[in-house]
């Protein structure tokens, strides 16, 4: 899934020793909650998790802070792993995962990075991937930057043109415009910057333990061409008295 127009973006967490920009992701999760949550869910996130190193690695007290700033009622909630009165409210706490929403059947954003693929070709054979990535936040990235302005009523639901949408319309209205969301360090906020925030910080939702992945892919890499070499001196070694 994903067709319509792609632009690639060179995000830091791509290559073989990319690493996700935890001012980066800080700054996804500010326009995540403030503009995208109003909608969408994080319902397989837990909250504590944006203390991780590699991720957000934001301080402890500020997560607590953060989940404290949600309310959950008791069909609003995700919580039916744990037990309480029926019908009370309570604030969220690290432990919880981010709340779920599906409000206008907007789908959940946890895994949609991978869910989602940018490059498809040549000719549909996904060659492009090897060199561009499967390019989910790139999917993302264009979603939130690829409005035309275009409107249209089908059967009482409004779609909006979007270029990076399969089939081109879309039932979101475009959330981002620029300068939606105020960072505290003054970074800059316009529609490209933004786009590329909440996709970065979506991939990390999505993949978070990607540098844990790369990392060990280097060190099995490093590994094998020790023992390549190893066994290679140790064939000629053992053959010697023959050959
Ligand atoms: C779909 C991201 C804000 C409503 C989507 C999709 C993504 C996305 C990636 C899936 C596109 C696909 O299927 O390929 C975001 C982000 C937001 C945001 C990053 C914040 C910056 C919102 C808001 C609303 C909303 C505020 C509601 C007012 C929807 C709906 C869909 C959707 C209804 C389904 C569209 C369809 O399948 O036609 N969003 N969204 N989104 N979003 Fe959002």
């Amino acid at each position: 899934e994903g067709g319509g127009h792609h632009e690639d973006i060179a995000f830091s967490f791509e290559g073989p020793f990319g690493k996700y920009d935890e001012n980066q992701l800080q700054r996804g999760l500010k326009i995540y909650t403030q503009v995208c949550s109003s909608c969408h869910g994080l319902k397989f996130v837990p909250i504590r998790t944006l203390a991780d190193e590699g991720g957000p690695n934001m301080p402890e007290d500020e997560v607590r802070a953060y989940a404290a700033e949600f309310m959950v009622a008791d069909e609003a909630s995700n919580m039916h792993l744990y037990d309480y009165d029926e019908g009370a409210a309570r604030q969220l706490t690290e432990n919880d995962f981010f709340p779920a929403n599906e409000s206008q059947n907007a789908p959940d954003l946890s895994l949609m990075a991978k869910a989602r693929a940018a490059f498809h070709g040549p000719a549909g054979t996904g060659i492009n991937q090897f060199f561009k990535g499967i390019g989910g936040p790139e999917h993302i990235y264009n979603i939130l930057t690829g409005y035309t302005g275009e409107e249209r009523v089908q059967a009482g639901v409004t779609y909006y043109e979007n270029t990076a949408f399969d089939g081109g319309w879309i039932a979101m209205a475009p959330p981002l415009y620029g300068e939606d969301v105020e960072f505290d360090d003054g970074h800059a906020n316009s529609l490209h910057h933004e786009a590329e925030d909440v996709a970065a910080f979506l991939m990390w939702t999505a993949e978070p333990k990607l540098m844990a992945r790369k990392h060990a892919g280097f060190v099995g890499v490093i590994f094998l061409v020790l023992l390549s070499s190893l066994l290679y001196l140790t064939n000629k070694r053992l053959w010697k008295p023959v050959k």
